[in-house]
């Protein structure tokens, strides 16, 4: 049992294979950022994501994301509970609390 096959009949396995070996990849392509990046589509186009946030400004509170889902980001939305429900995930917020000074 081997690879026998006439000259002409790897003419049409050719195609048939790389055909395939691209759909394979697209797939892979479209998946990565899903399967391997934490942040999935915020500022993709930067290099680095980095946002600043000076401490007067922060009130008596405030949730910072950490799950890289939300649509006010850098800010909570709560979006990280249906992440965690649809995907098993422990995600939530950092939450900053101004202690209260006298
Ligand atoms: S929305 Fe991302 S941690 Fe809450």
């Amino acid at each position: 049992m081997g690879f026998d096959l006439p000259g002409k009949e790897w003419t049409t396995y050719i195609p048939i294979a790389t055909t395939v070996a691209l759909a394979i990849y697209v797939a892979w392509e479209a998946m990565r950022p899903k399967i391997g990046w934490v942040n999935p589509d915020i500022q993709k186009n930067e290099e680095k994501v980095v946002h600043t946030m000076d401490v007067e400004d922060i009130g008596e509170k405030l949730s910072i994301c950490r799950c890289w889902r939300s649509k006010t980001f850098p800010l909570c939305d709560g979006i990280h509970k249906a992440h965690n429900k649809r995907t098993g995930d422990n995600v939530g917020p950092l939450r900053l609390k101004r202690r209260n000074v006298s």
